[in-house]
């Protein structure tokens, strides 16, 4: 049921005209993941590679990804993958309010189906457009809502390698908090 109704939805998404983003696009760049998923990482939007494969996070951000999430313990094909806006901004800008508030319902959409028990806010992005706050320098490593957790992108970690340790250590708390969900759930029956 679930996958049905992801399935349903990223058709939605890559068909979607909502706004002019769809003008420029090649494809449109829902996510990937497993569904239900219990960890869920939110990116920006998508860049150049994702636009044009249609899938998120396979440029150098999303090298450096996959080495923050191995040296994690994070296996990549077990967490869902996103962005807050699902079409690639010109020249790689800053997507527009009128853009997230566009697109804010697919992603929406997405937690609703998927149950995520985690949800990292890679960036100020997603931190502003599912949280309201930014500042990620300050909130990052932090729970809130019992299931948010704030971390830097991983193009300001590829920016700036210093920013590395704590990426990391912020998705090994992803990972305790998965674990531990589930023993907890165990201890009920
Ligand atoms: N940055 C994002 O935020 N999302 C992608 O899919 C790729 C780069």
């Amino acid at each position: 049921m679930n996958q049905a109704d992801l399935s349903r939805l990223h058709q939605q998404i890559r068909a979607c005209q909502l706004c002019p983003l769809c003008e420029g696009r090649n494809f449109a760049v829902p996510g990937s993941g497993p569904a239900p998923a219990e960890i869920m990482l939110v990116g920006e939007a998508p860049g150049r590679e994702e636009d044009l494969k249609g899938l998120p996070f396979i440029g150098r951000a999303g090298k450096l990804l996959d080495g923050a999430l191995g040296q994690a313990g994070l296996e990549r094909s077990k967490v869902f993958i996103t962005s807050v806006i699902k079409c690639r901004p010109p020249q790689n800008r800053k997507p527009k309010k009128a853009e997230i508030d566009q697109c804010r319902p697919y992603l929406q959409a997405q937690i609703d189906i998927l149950h995520p028990k985690i949800i990292c806010l890679m960036g100020n992005t997603a931190a502003m457009a599912i949280l309201g706050k930014q500042g990620v320098t300050s909130l990052r490593g932090q729970i809130l809502q019992d299931r948010f957790l704030v971390t830097y992108h991983p193009a300001a970690v590829l920016r700036n390698r210093n920013l590395m340790e704590e990426f990391v250590s912020d998705l090994k708390k992803a990972g305790l908090m998965q674990r531990h969900l589930h023993s907890e759930l165990f201890r009920k029956g």
